[in-house]
């Protein structure tokens, strides 16, 4: 499968879900603000921070709030929409990060709950592209999906128009970071052992 063809269904079920999920998750939740607060401690002052698959826009517009200039971009048309009415002072655009050019380099990427959408073939280009976005010392923060075996796989949702969710051991999770010489100032598990967080230093 292409890339290309990879990405249409997720912009296509995320627009199916957009008004549900953030809902649910985003503007109703409010799991990120511990994590979003600890980011905001590893960032400098008014940092340019991107917000990779930023659903309604409801991460994106707390760093706005806290006094970062925050780029929020979705592969979604609808999320893409939601998210410029829930937070019309941020700058938000209807992107897939693959395609983003890395003249413009970042303070701190901002990935939740997005990486189990990238299947495992697909992992270390995502990670590269998401490397090459940041600047060096800057900081990114990335969730995954726990594993429950002793190993990586992928499996399809039975909801959510068969969203591709990749599940990851902690010990995989981590490595892709050291592998490329990030350095991982933060991990913990979220949503009980279901998920888990990275935040990790760029060389
Ligand atoms: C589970 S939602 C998470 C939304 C938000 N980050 C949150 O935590 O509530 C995953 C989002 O990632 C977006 N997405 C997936 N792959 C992407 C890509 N390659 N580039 C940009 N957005 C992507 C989807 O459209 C969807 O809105």
């Amino acid at each position: 499968m292409t890339k290309a063809n990879m990405q249409k269904p997720i912009a296509k079920s995320y627009d199916k879900i957009a008004k549900e999920y953030t809902n649910q998750h985003g503007y109703g939740e409010q799991l990120s603000i511990p994590s979003l607060k600890t980011f905001l401690t590893f960032l400098p002052i008014q940092a340019k921070v991107l917000d990779i698959g930023c659903g309604g826009g409801q991460d994106s517009k707390f760093l706005t709030d806290n006094g970062c200039s925050v780029f929020g971009i979705d592969v979604s048309k609808k999320m893409i929409s939601l998210a410029k009415k829930f937070a019309p002072k941020t700058n938000f655009k209807i992107a897939n990060v693959m395609k983003l050019s890395a003249t413009n380099k970042y303070d701190g990427i901002w990935c939740c709950r997005v990486f189990q959408h990238i299947s495992i073939n697909e992992q270390d280009k995502f990670l590269n592209k998401l490397s090459t976005l940041l600047k060096k010392d800057s900081i990114l923060y990335i969730t995954s999906v726990v594993s429950d075996k002793n190993e990586d796989y992928e499996a399809f949702d039975s909801g959510n128009d068969g969203l591709l969710k990749k599940r990851l051991t902690a010990k995989s999770f981590k490595n892709l970071l050291t592998q490329r010489n990030f350095k991982i100032l933060k991990f913990s598990y979220w949503v009980g052992k279901k998920g888990m967080e990275i935040f990790a230093k760029k060389p």
